[in-house]
């Protein structure tokens, strides 16, 4: 080792990369606590002892309590020493309890943990051709993607996605037909077919358990203007007033192809809506804030999705509008432009 190495310089950057491990940490004790009931249990309450939550959860009282100090030292809790118990804070409860508020995480943890599972697979894909099917990883990451976007779609879509699309919500509203492709569990399906009963929503996704989740919530939700297929992006037919393809699209092996495919199954006026991940339209611009994430994410989902597909564009999450501006043109769209944001995501609408 050299003798004059800045010792500043490396605690900086020993810092730096240890308040990451203090973060993974969190997430995954988070992730615990969430699947142990402790923020419901939580919220309200003015703060638990160890005892009483850990009587409330049905959980062992030692580990509890050591799960809690993990959170109390993370700031996802408060502790109150004087009478030794532990709260979440109305804002924490928005974030952690609340599955229906704008600022719910607490259920998108499962998608990181899928990483920590899914570590042996995608490195043996990084050493192989790159390739891992979405189906191949841990169930943690269906239903850690379905309430990672959910206050996207419960909180957006509806009230602002749609009706910034050319013709609004009109044209949406009024005996429409409208394909997700790329569905997931359907959450987005299943928002929209709520939203506007006298139109038919069919959700489609080549993953099997996902659209068993999907069907399985379109019951218990009672609708009737809604159906889920298990269908590739390439091959499902219709002639649709919109195709939708929400946080799918950067995963898919043939983009180009998929929205060629799109084309053809457009009707009259009909146009496609993509969500995409925000990104900045440079590689540098997105090494910062939430690109830590996305770049996470793509490394182990959504770029190996995309290689173990025909074509394997392998786009990532990061693709931007340039990315997928240049997926559009190729497909031979006249028009593509960016009708909606938010700080995660950017909408876009693309007509033939
Ligand atoms: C990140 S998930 C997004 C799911 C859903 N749209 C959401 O926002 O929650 C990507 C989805 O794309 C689906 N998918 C990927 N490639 C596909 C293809 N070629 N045909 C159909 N579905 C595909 C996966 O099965 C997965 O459900």
């Amino acid at each position: 080792m050299s003798t004059d190495m800045n010792m500043e310089e490396i605690q900086e950057y020993a810092g730096n990369m240890l308040g990451h491990m203090v973060g993974a940490a969190t997430v995954i004790c988070s992730d615990l606590a969430h699947k142990l009931g402790f923020y419901g249990h939580l919220a309200g309450s003015g703060g638990m002892s160890a005892g009483d939550l850990s009587q409330a959860a049905g959980t062992n009282e030692r580990l509890t309590r050591e799960l809690l100090d993990q959170q109390a030292s993370a700031g996802v809790l408060t502790y109150d020493a004087e009478v030794d118990t532990y709260a979440l804070s109305d804002a924490g409860a928005m974030v952690m309890a609340e599955q229906h508020s704008p600022a719910w995480l607490a259920g998108g943890l499962g998608a990181v943990r899928a990483m920590y599972v899914g570590l042996d697979q995608v490195e043996a894909a990084f050493r192989g051709d790159g390739g891992v099917p979405w189906g191949d990883h841990h169930p943690c990451l269906f239903d850690g993607t379905l309430e990672f976007f959910r206050p996207c779609y419960e909180h957006h879509l509806v009230q602002e996605f749609i009706p910034a699309l050319e013709g609004g919500e009109e044209r949406i509203k009024s005996g429409a037909v409208v394909a997700d492709v790329g569905c997931g569990a359907g959450l987005s399906t299943l928002t929209m077919a709520a939203a506007f009963p006298e139109s038919t929503f069919v959700g489609i996704d080549f993953h099997g358990p996902s659209i068993e989740m999907a069907k399985a919530a379109a019951e218990e939700q009672g609708l009737s203007n809604v159906r889920f297929e298990v269908e590739s992006a390439t091959s499902y037919q219709g002639s649709y007033d919109l195709v939708c393809f929400f946080d799918c699209m950067h995963d898919m092996g043939d983009p180009v192809g998929i929205a060629t495919h799109a084309k053809s199954q457009l009707g009259e006026n009909g146009s496609v809506m993509l969500i995409e991940p925000f990104a900045f339209d440079s590689r540098q611009e997105n090494h910062a804030g939430l690109g830590g994430a996305f770049y996470g994410f793509s490394s182990f989902f959504c770029t190996p999705c995309s290689l173990s597909q025909e074509v394997g564009r392998g786009m990532g999450a990061q693709a931007g509008e340039p990315g997928m501006r240049a997926v559009f043109d190729e497909a031979g769209y006249g028009n593509f432009q960016r009708i909606s944001e938010t700080p995660t995501n950017i909408v876009y609408e693309a007509f033939a």
